[in-house]
Formats: C-alpha cells, sequence, structure tokens
C-alpha cells in the first residue's frame, strides 16, 4: 500500500512517501524564521505550514516518483503539538482524503518517533524501551507490541531538548540549542565544573532538567561574559554530559526494570553522538542492543507518520471527519 505521510506538529513541514517496504521520498522543510526569535513561534509556525505544506508534498511525490492518484492511503500528525499547526496538516489530509476518496489515518507523534527505529532497522521486533527525547519530550515507552505502549517516565519539567536550545540561548549561542552546544563540547573538557543530575526518588524513571539549566545559568552569572566566553566549550561540555548522564542511566534502568534487550533512541535530541556512543557503550557490558535512526529520521518527519500509518491503515483502522487536533495527546 503506498502511503503519504504529512507532518506538521511544530517547526518542521514534512511529507513522505512509503511503499509499504521502501521509503520513496522524505521531505523535511525545517522553518528557519524562528532562529530570529530564540524558540518557535507558534502564530509563524502555523502560517509557515500553510504556505509549505503543498509544494512539500508536491516535492514528495515527485521525488517518489509518483502522482497523488497512486496513493492508497494518508497518515497524518494529530497530536501532540501546537494546535495550530497541527490544524494546517490535518485538515489538508481530511480534504485529500475526501476528494481522492481514499481513507486516512490521525498518527501520534510519538508513537511516529518510535516507528522511525523501524524504518531504520526493519528486523525490530517488540519487546523494546524507546526514549523519544525531543525540544517538547523526554520519555521512556516500554513497547510490549506495536500499537501497545506503557510510558515508564517522563519529564516533570523541561523536555531534554528544551534544556540544550535554553541553555544555548543564554550563552548566545542562537536557536536549536543541540547542534551548537555537541560541536562546542567536543572541543571542551567535561570536567571543568559538575552540574547537577536529578535523579529524583529511588527506582524512578522520570526526568527533571529545570534544575540543571538553572545550575547553568547561575554558574554564568557567577563567572561572569569574560570567563564564560573563554570557557565555553568546558561549559557546553559540562552541561551535555550532565544530560546524557541521566538520560543514558534512566534508559539503561529501564531495560533492567522491564528485562528488555533492546533500546531504541528517537527525537532530535538522539542526533547526539556524545549519547549515541555512550549508550552504545553502556548498552555492550549490559548485554542491550541499542539502535537509533539516521538523523533525518530522528528528528520530525513525515517517514516514521507513514510508516506507522500503514500500521494501521492495513488492519482497517481509520479516521473519521470529525478527528480534532489533540495538542496534548498522550500515548
Ligand atoms: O524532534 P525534534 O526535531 O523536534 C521536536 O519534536 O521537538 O527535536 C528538536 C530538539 C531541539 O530541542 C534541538 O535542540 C534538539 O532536538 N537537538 C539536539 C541535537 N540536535 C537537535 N540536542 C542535542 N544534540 C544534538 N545534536
Ligand atoms: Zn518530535
Amino acid at each position: 500500500m503506498i502511503v503519504l505521510g504529512i507532518e506538521t506538529s511544530c517547526d518542521d513541514t514534512s511529507a513522505a512517501v512509503w511503499d509499504g517496504q521502501t521509503l520513496l521520498s522524505n521531505v523535511i522543510s525545517t522553518q528557519l524564521v524562528h532562529r530570529n526569535f530564540g524558540g518557535v513561534v507558534p502564530e509563524l509556525a502555523s502560517r509557515s505550514h500553510v504556505r509549505l505544506v503543498v509544494p512539500v508534498i508536491e516535492q514528495a511525490l515527485s521525488e517518489a516518483g509518483l502522482q497523488m492518484r497512486s496513493v492508497k492511503g494518508l497518515a497524518v500528525t494529530y497530536g501532540p503539538g501546537l494546535a495550530g499547526s497541527l490544524l494546517v496538516g490535518l485538515s489538508l489530509t481530511k480534504g485529500l482524503s475526501l476528494s481522492l476518496g481514499i481513507p486516512f489515518v490521525g498518527i501520534n507523534h510519538l508513537e511516529g518517533h518510535i516507528w522511525a527505529n523501524e524504518l531504520a532497522h526493519p528486523d525490530l521486533r517488540p519487546p523494546f524501551i524507546a526514549l523519544i527525547a525531543s525540544g517538547g519530550h523526554t520519555q521512556l515507552v516500554h513497547v510490549r507490541e506495536w500499537g501497545h505502549y506503557a510510558v515508564l517516565g517522563r519529564t516533570r519539567d523541561d523536555a531534554a531538548g528544551e534544556a540544550f536550545d535554553k541553555v544555548a540561548k543564554w550563552l548566545g549561542l542562537g536557536f536549536p540549542g543541540g547542534p551548537v552546544i555537541e560541536n562546542l563540547a567536543a572541543g571542551g573538557n567535561a570536567k571543568f565544573v559538575r552540574f547537577p543530575r536529578a535523579f529524583l526518588e529511588e527506582g524512578s524513571l522520570d526526568f527533571s532538567f529545570s534544575g540543571l539549566k538553572t545550575a547553568v545559568l547561575n554558574y554564568v552569572r557567577s563567572i561572569g561574559p569574560a570567563k564564560t566566553r573563554q570557557h565555553l566549550p568546558d561549559i557546553a561540555a559540562a552541561f551535555q554530559a550532565a544530560v546524557i548522564d541521566v538520560l543514558i542511566a534512566k534508559t539503561l534502568l529501564a531495560a533492567k526494570q522491564t528485562k528488555a534487550k533492546c533500546l531504541c533512541l528517537s527525537g532530535g535530541v538522539a542526533v547526539n553522538r556524545a549519547l549515541q556512543e555512550l549508550l552504545v557503550e553502556r548498552g555492550r557490558v549490559e548485554n542491550v542492543q541499542v539502535l537509533f535512526p539516521p538523523p533525518a529520521l530522528c528528528s520530525d518527519n513525515a517517514a516514521m507518520i507513514a510508516r506507522a500509518g500503514q500500521f494501521y491503515l492495513e488492519q482497517g483502522r481509520f479516521s473519521t471527519l470529525d478527528l480534532a487536533p489533540n495538542p496534548s495527546l498522550n500515548l
């Protein structure tokens, strides 16, 4: 079944064509306008989606070498995300479904992130643990079967990516913060200063990054601008190490608690090479396999939505035209 996936939940406008076995295209247009504001501006995001979504779909079809009439099913993110942004993709999908006479299914964006691992590793079979770490979410999920998810832990305040973005903003490094902090950290000494790690109650799989964020802010204020500038790579490395330590410890703990033998990473923060490498290394010691998708499938993309969509469409589990966007949808 040829599925067209559409993703407009945040600041990436994306469309992808998946033929059930091969990813024929995955076009992602990242809205650069938000860089001027140090974060995603919801109103600008939805306006940009309106402008971009049709050209992005046309490009996805063209790269796949297909016309719209070959598409037999549609999959679209209907939550969580920004209400106005979700509405653009969902309304367009409903229109396409009606006019083409083909079914559509609304997909939970977080479930999409988990499926990204299956796209990259088609042999992947549940059960496994998924860590979803992005700008909006940090969750540990026990994937018992496809379609059956138990959330084992989530952030109680900021998401991991959000902490990268805010710290980068304070350090004057621009938006998004993850890539620039990772690059700086590669040349820094992570032991230059030790920032706190919030492990919360014993055995807890929840996360908290706001204390770390504040600790970095207080530290930078205490040493002043000149020393901050001089030690930017060291501060970036120390901050990144604190985030990674907690993500890795809790992900391995989730594997231990559930006796899972496979861990999957996804979301924008999963692009981080230091996180990937350390988790692979620590996983090897604990005899746990660690998988992650390539960068284009880690961050927001429509390929993961199309893949999840195929799972539901093939079972005849279609959505109806009264489906509304759900900005706070849970797994
Ligand atoms: O999944 P994503 O593209 O969009 C959301 O759903 O949020 O994730 C974006 C987040 C941003 O917070 C960004 O700073 C972070 O992922 N990120 C990274 C890296 N690349 C992107 N965080 C750490 N290291 C990176 N290399
Ligand atoms: Zn996402």
